[in-house]
């Protein structure tokens, strides 16, 4: 039987295991302190700390594989290539081992028998070219020639440069890893990434951090040097199994063989397309669901509503809309359950959600499709009136779908290209930003100071969960336990193990707590401790499986160090909670059985 992805994230682990790297746990896919971008789009992203300045407190090599979320190239995803969420399988050296060993290690486990055994006559590789700010990397090169292989091209910066999604950061030249997929024959001797790159399929990037980029156009000698590789496991699966696309290999084939099934379609050049999309986004959607991720209206959450308002707009396109996309669903959890902790622990949530989302949207759906109906009737009447063809939605008509039918731009764009016809998205745009100041405006005298944006204000309600978590445990009792905990923008909905109704005297106890907490300034204090000392020490936690042997705890203590919670958690958290406004709970009521729930909300 060919190589199946699941065993080559395995080998992948035990070849660095055998390099004395340490094995960490793969973050959410949600930064945690990264304003700047809404997912990890790549293994090195939630380590960037570490990267400067911090110590890891697993040491100095680590490796794992990082669940990664890319959506920019969201209309790509039915080609072969493009995928809105991947794994990515990474190994890190901080201020350890450097070039030799990296390039050395890469080959061994790409070529050798007793690791993914690839024909090293179907390697190219390509290294940084030079520039005003670096010189050639002469160096990556030798170091490619020692191990024979030699199909080596240069590229510039564009090619062989990397760095974090933000402005500034650590970063530095790169040495990428292709293999030969245009045939099973050997490539020719001419054939390189440079002149014939169509034919080459990137599969591993090594990454030589030794730059700091200071701002746009500076680039300095960074104090601590870095490696930082990354492989993406679906590609290297594709590139290993000779699957036409990545669909077509293990990592998607029981997917898509679940949606012929529910569907009662056949995966050909007609359903292709659709059946691709509902694949790719219901693996998404699944991984946003299981980190919490919940459908709403902005930033990831946004992206997620979007997500799945596609695929059940291809599942409608498939000709059903009586049936839903749960099966699939628990196919993407059956194949990650066993790999990604949170999968396991929330498939009931994760289910419950996207059927809710689902559900609401469909009937949206049935409404805006009728709508657009209505509008390319208009269109067809004028034509039978005047005799010219309208090819162009205007914006004005654009934005009126969006106003008062809540049509996305995006989805009036997918309709509009169904029936070739254009959008003047300038104008939406227009309108669009108008229509924001305005509502920005609004906002703005809501929240004079404090909290600047949705996502502070989520991180600000996480903060909240935790003193009132502490209130409970401290003072009603000590089983009681997290159960959920879902946070938006608007609210915070945190459930907790509980027989019997919390009555009003005890929310109102609840609510005094987390308002003194936030009347006295506390600085919330954040260590890294070993898991067993942190439960020696009675830290509240909820899942203790899901921590690696290295934990953060987060402390909210006065200045007098009364200590109002101390709880293992990934965070993030606010650093001071002065700017959380005021705590107000607004529901306590049944979950499910022995689990209550308690809505609430940060007010000014
Ligand atoms: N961080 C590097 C990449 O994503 C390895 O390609």
């Amino acid at each position: 039987m060919q190589i199946q992805s699941s065993e080559i994230r395995q080998k992948f682990l035990e070849f660095f295991k055998t390099k004395q790297h340490a094995i960490i746990p793969s973050a959410s896919v949600v930064p945690e302190n990264d304003p700047t971008v809404l997912f990890n789009t790549a293994g090195m992203q939630p380590l960037v700390p570490y990267l400067l300045w911090e110590t890891h407190p697993l040491g100095k090599r680590l490796a794992n594989y990082q669940k990664c979320i890319r959506t920019g190239d969201i209309d790509d995803v039915w080609d072969n290539t493009h995928l809105t969420f991947f794994e990515m399988l990474w190994n890190w050296s901080l201020w350890d081992y450097f070039k030799a060993e990296s390039i050395s290690w890469s080959y061994e486990f790409l070529t050798s028998k007793n690791w993914l055994a690839i024909d090293p006559r179907k390697i190219a590789v390509t290294v940084f070219e030079w520039d005003e700010d670096a010189p050639r990397d002469e160096e990556s090169a030798n170091l490619w020639k020692k191990e024979w292989i030699t199909n080596i091209s240069y590229l510039p910066k564009e090619d062989n440069w990397w760095g974090p999604a933000g402005l500034t950061g650590p970063c530095g030249p790169d040495t990428e890893i292709f293999y030969w997929v245009w045939s099973s024959e050997f490539p020719p001797e001419w054939s390189t990434v440079w002149n014939d790159s169509k034919n080459w399929m990137e599969i591993w990037n090594n990454v030589f951090m030794q730059y700091v980029k200071t701002s746009e156009w500076t680039f300095e000698k960074a104090a601590q040097q870095n490696v930082d590789t990354g492989m993406g496991l679906e590609r290297i699966t594709r590139t290993l199994t000779w699957t036409p696309s990545v669909y077509e290999s293990d990592v998607f084939a029981d997917i898509i063989q679940e949606i012929e099934k529910t569907l009662w379609v056949i995966y050909n050049d007609e359903t292709r397309k659709s059946i691709r999309i509902i694949a790719d986004h219901s693996r998404t959607a699944t991984m946003m669901l299981s980190d919490w991720i919940r459908p709403s209206n902005v930033d990831q959450w946004y992206i997620l509503r979007r997500l799945i308002r596609r695929s059940v707009r291809e599942w409608y396109k498939l000709g059903t809309s009586w049936s839903f996309m749960t099966p699939i669903v628990e196919k993407v959890i059956e194949k990650f359950e066993n790999i990604y902790e949170p999968v396991k622990n929330n498939k009931f949530e994760i289910i419950q959600a996207l059927e809710k989302e689902e559900k609401q949207f469909s009937s949206t759906l049935e409404n805006w499709l009728k709508e657009f109906d209505k509008l390319l009737n208009g269109f067809k009447i004028a034509f039978e009136r005047t005799g010219k063809a309208v090819d162009t939605i205007s914006g004005d008509k654009a934005f009126r779908l969006y106003d008062t039918y809540g049509f996305p731009i995006e989805m009036t764009q997918e309709l509009a290209k169904e029936k070739w016809l254009n959008v003047d998205v300038d104008w939406f745009n227009e309108a669009f930003k108008k229509h924001q100041e305005l509502s920005r405006a609004w906002a703005e005298q809501k929240f004079k100071w404090g909290l600047a944006d949705d996502s502070e204000i989520v991180t600000a309600l996480h903060s909240a969960t935790h003193l009132m978590l502490a209130w409970l445990r401290k003072y009603l009792w000590t089983h009681i336990h997290q159960a959920g905990s879902n946070i938006t923008a608007e609210r915070l909905r945190f459930d907790f193990t509980n027989e019997w109704k919390v009555d009003g005297e005890i929310l109102k106890k609840v609510e005094d707590y987390v308002n003194e907490a936030i009347s006295k300034d506390i600085i919330v204090d954040l260590k890294n401790m070993p898991k067993e000392e942190a439960k020696a020490a009675w830290v509240e936690w909820s899942f203790w499986e899901k921590y690696p042997e290295v934990v953060k705890v987060y402390t909210f203590a006065d200045k007098d160090w009364n200590i109002y919670s101390r709880e293992l958690c990934w965070g993030p958290h606010i650093e001071r909670t002065w700017t959380m406004w005021k705590f107000k709970i607004q529901k306590e009521e049944a979950s499910s059985s022995g689990v209550r729930r308690i809505k609430a909300i940060l007010e000014k």
